[in-house]
């Protein structure tokens, strides 16, 4: 009616007339306006918090004075009294509307609030999470109208929170009597509605109002590494984060082995479902430990994987992806219960939902890339490389987006490096070397300052200089490649023909002495040629396969590069390209994006609808499979030299000169050949 108050909403703008008496959190309700609420307006839960803002606001056409809301009631003096309450909050189910009002609802009282991204500028997250918390209550069992708990259960839900279908897992079920009588008929529900489902799952249920947050765990399950992030699934905050090594590696480093593995050896591919289940506990035990949480309380996981690795992780049988036509059990998203799975380290109906595969050899992580970085989305032709053990790579613009994985082995990850070790404390992860003297400088992971720096090695302390990690490597052999001690072949000059004292001979070769500890103790830290060839494996089979993707795009350069990756953030864009690692293109257009693929499990761990997102731009996404095509091994060749063979980098040489030596005698280069 017209003469009914008017209430303005911000920041969302949404305004309308109520009937006077209306409360806050009905006029939300009616009006579209997202306020959250978990005790359904019984003033128990706080979640329904709002700002009243009074004065003239000209702006929104109203002038909104004190006395438009009703008085503080009791239930808000309580609660006030109990927990307090924010100066200049109220609780938006106890307010009631009496007269014209602004009213603004504060970033923690909206479901569907934005979560900032550090790790990228690109799109904030939006929180609309599978699972949410309802409290109701329940009625009595009544012997004259016999009907079980459950069904009284399902009817209050309906009622007050417009369940139509509720499922109940057979575990959930086991505890839900008590939890009704502990809680004298009230009890908070953890409902799951997947955006495929048309019924609410019951995932926990608590006596009385839960206080104690529900949480999901993002999942990037890598060939080396696991690293998981522990979401609360209300506020989108990640509350731990952990990662650890994948056991698996004990089977075999690259994901070949392990598929061999498991062609080999009977209960091969169980053994390492065990070992990756193993581990997902100690990697919940972590991260629940680090947030003082009970892992019970982990309701939801997201998962990125490659293809291998979701096989082994959902207990099937990998070995179709050992050989063309690289079949999978199943391309699409998977949602499973714990249980399904026989995930032991969550409650048994804790849902997974495990990302869809893009192809044979491009998986979940591949797909979690593209949900995070939307290479769709981009006007500029991008080109998104993910490194790891196995590269996740995508070219693509609005029009069109492809993509392949590339299997580099996990050298970038420090592994098969003679020195090579985890990013952790005491690890070497820059280097600068100087081009006159070939003498280093060394940064290591745990102090902010260079080694030629005053303090540097009390800073470093007793643990001192003890390997190095992925990006250290990468800058090594940058450095030596810009310093004169590697020459296009990648070979590494001896004494005489470098000038410097820190080559050792090493057999028939050299290597490159980084940092001497022994007389400390500690190790000798040295790129030896056998570093710098593992490398050149890698870089060029990362290479080669976004040459592959430009080929198949038909360009000679792209406008911007992304490195991603667990460790991509610490990639120096300017030594990545020394190395040829990615193709010749502005430095200023190489940026990092962090843990793309883990960013990507937590975009659809805390929006639901990024799940069918992802699920669409999966099936728009164009394959390309690097392993049957011919021109991959040709890119692979030309990409084996330092930067590259042919191709003439001109934005690279704009900016650096890379000297023109040539190492070894005519003997080693002809005993190489042979
Ligand atoms: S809705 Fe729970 S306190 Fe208002």
């Amino acid at each position: 009616m017209a003469d009914d108050p008017l209430v303005v909403f911000t920041p969302s703008g949404k305004r309308g007339r109520v009937p006077t008496g209306t409360s806050v959190l009905d006029a939300a309700r009616r009006l579209g306006v997202d306020l959250d609420s978990v005790c359904g307006g019984r003033g128990i839960c706080s979640k329904c918090q709002i700002a009243p803002a009074f004065g003239d606001f000209s702006k929104h056409g109203i002038v909104s004075r004190p006395e438009a809301l009703s008085e503080w009631n009791a239930v808000e003096a309580r609660y006030d009294e109990k927990r307090g309450l924010k100066t200049g909050r109220r609780l938006g189910c106890q307010a009631k509307i009496l007269g014209d009002v602004a009213l603004d609802v504060p970033p923690e009282s909206q479901v569907h609030r934005q979560v900032v991204r550090k790790d990228a500028a690109l799109r904030e997250i939006a929180m609309n999470p599978a699972t949410r918390l309802a409290y109701v209550e329940v009625a009595e069992p009544d012997m004259h109208a016999p009907t079980g708990d459950a069904e009284r259960l399902a009817e209050a839900l309906r009622a007050e929170w417009g369940v139509e279908r509720l499922e109940i897992d057979p575990s959930v079920l086991a505890g839900l009597q008590k939890a009704l009588r502990t809680g004298e008929w009230r009890v908070t529900c953890a409902l799951h509605k997947g955006h495929r489902d048309s019924a609410h799952r019951l995932l926990a249920i608590w006596p009385g109002l839960h206080e104690g947050g529900i949480y999901g765990l993002a999942v990037d399950l890598g060939s080396t590494t696991i690293a998981a992030h522990l979401t609360d699934l209300s506020t989108g905050a990640v509350v731990a984060s952990s990662g650890i090594m994948n056991p698996q590696i004990r089977f075999g480093e690259d994901l070949m082995s392990r598929v061999s593995y498991a062609m080999m050896n009977e209960g091969g591919a169980t053994e390492m479902t065990a070992a990756v289940h193993d581990a997902m506990g100690t990697l919940v035990g972590n991260v629940a430990a680090e947030a003082g949480i009970a892992p019970g309380l982990i309701l939801e996981m997201t998962l990125v994987c490659n293809p291998v690795m979701q096989h082994l992780f959902l207990g099937l049988d990998p070995v179709e992806l050992g050989q063309a036509p690289f079949a999978l059990a199943t391309s699409d998203s998977l949602s499973l219960s714990a249980h399904d799975i026989g995930l032991a380290a969550l409650p048994a109906a804790a849902r997974v939902y495990v990302l869809p595969c893009i192809a044979g050899h491009v998986g979940a992580d591949a797909a979690a890339v593209a949900l995070s970085e939307r290479p769709d989305l981009s006007d500029e032709l991008s080109l998104t490389v993910d490194v790891g053990t196995n590269a996740e790579i995508l070219l693509g613009d609005r029009r069109r987006v492809l993509a392949c994985s590339s299997p580099t082995g996990p050298a970038f990850e420090g592994a098969q490096i003679s020195s090579g070790q985890r990013a952790a404390a005491g690890a070497i992860e820059a280097i600068r070397i100087d081009p006159v003297t070939k003498e280093p400088r060394l940064k290591v992971i745990g102090c902010d300052l260079w080694s030629d720096e005053p303090g540097f090695v009390e800073k470093v302390g007793a643990q001192g200089i003890t390997g190095i990690c992925g990006s250290g490597i990468i800058e090594a052999v940058a450095e030596m490649r810009l310093a004169g001690l590697v020459d296009a072949g990648g070979l590494i000059g001896s004494p005489e023909e470098t000038g410097s004292k820190r080559i050792l001979p090493d057999g028939r070769t050299h290597s490159y002495v980084l940092h001497d500890g022994c007389e400390a103790g500690g190790p000798l830290v040295t790129v030896t040629q056998g570093d710098i060839r593992a490398i050149q494996l890698a870089k060029s089979a990362l290479y080669a396969g976004a040459r592959l993707l430009m080929d198949e795009m038909g360009v000679d350069r792209v406008d911007r590069i992304v490195l991603a990756g667990a460790f991509g953030a610490h990639i120096s864009p300017l030594h990545a390209m020394v190395l040829g690692m990615i193709p010749d293109a502005p430095l200023g257009k190489v940026t990092s994006a962090g843990n793309a693929a883990g960013t990507g499990a937590r975009i659809a761990l805390l929006d639901v609808e990024a799940r069918a997102e992802v699920e669409r731009l999966v099936r728009a996404i164009t394959k390309v499979e690097t392993a049957v095509e011919p021109r991959f091994q040709e890119h692979f060749v030309a990409a084996n030299a330092i930067p590259h063979a042919s191709a003439p980098f001109p934005e690279l040489r704009r900016v650096v000169d890379i000297p023109e030596v040539r190492f070894g005698a005519a003997t080693t280069r002809r005993r190489r050949r042979a």
